[in-house]
């Protein structure tokens, strides 16, 4: 196979081997480095490790996929409850985020299974309601929310802040829609 093959296609099995090996599961904290998948989200160690600890107090679940011997490939967050009762009551309402696939598994289906573990959970759990934001400048994510049945209820201001890995406070700038989704 060519060079310029294997970048257009660098997944190692074909979709349909792959995908049905993927177990989709709870975080473990040993799963926290592996999340900054090789230095690209290592700015959000700080904020995994805090969703990890609200996880322990049974207030959020950390999905993670993984593929036996490749290890975690995707990931979807769940809040149950939040200070901002619109994104996530506790009780009826639901707030899903940190959604991400690593790209050469993109596009096979593995992003819906995700939400499917998300959305499943909740309901188990009595949740209605589904809420995420989805950036202005991400039509594709909101593409595939829309397919999933998410419908766009409002703006977003998508401002928000974080404290990195190096403990510097970082401000987040990034309007887009509050997207919605009767479970
Ligand atoms: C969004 C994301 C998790 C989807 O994962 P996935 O495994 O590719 O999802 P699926 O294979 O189930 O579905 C793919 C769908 O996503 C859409 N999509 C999502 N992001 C896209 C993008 N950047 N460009 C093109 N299409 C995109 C495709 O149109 C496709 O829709 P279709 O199946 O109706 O044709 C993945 O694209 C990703 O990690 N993106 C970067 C992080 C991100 O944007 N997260 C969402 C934040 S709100």
């Amino acid at each position: 196979m060519s060079e310029a093959v294997k970048s257009i296609n660098p997944v190692p099995y074909h979709a349909s081997n792959w995908l049905s090996k993927v177990i989709v599961r709870p975080i473990q904290r040993k799963d926290l480095l592996a999340l900054e998948w090789d230095g690209e989200y290592n700015h959000f160690r700080r904020v995994y490790l805090e969703v990890f600890r609200r996880m322990r107090s049974g207030l959020a679940i950390m999905w993670a996929a993984d593929l036996p011997e490749e290890g975690i490939i995707g990931q979807v967050f769940v809040q149950y409850s939040s200070s901002r009762q619109e994104l996530a009551d506790g009780q009826n309402r639901a707030y899903v985020h940190s959604f991400r696939v690593k790209r050469p598994y993109r596009g096979a289906g593995l992003g819906s299974k995700l939400m499917n573990v998300a959305e499943t959970g909740l309901i188990q759990r009595g949740y209605k309601y589904v809420t995420l934001n989805v950036s202005h400048t991400n039509p594709g994510a909101r593409h595939l929310y829309s397919r999933l049945g998410y419908r766009v209820v409002g703006p977003d201001p998508g401002i928000w802040s974080y404290h990195d890995d190096r403990g510097v406070l970082q401000q987040v700038n990034d309007p887009g829609w509050r997207m919605q989704k009767r479970l």
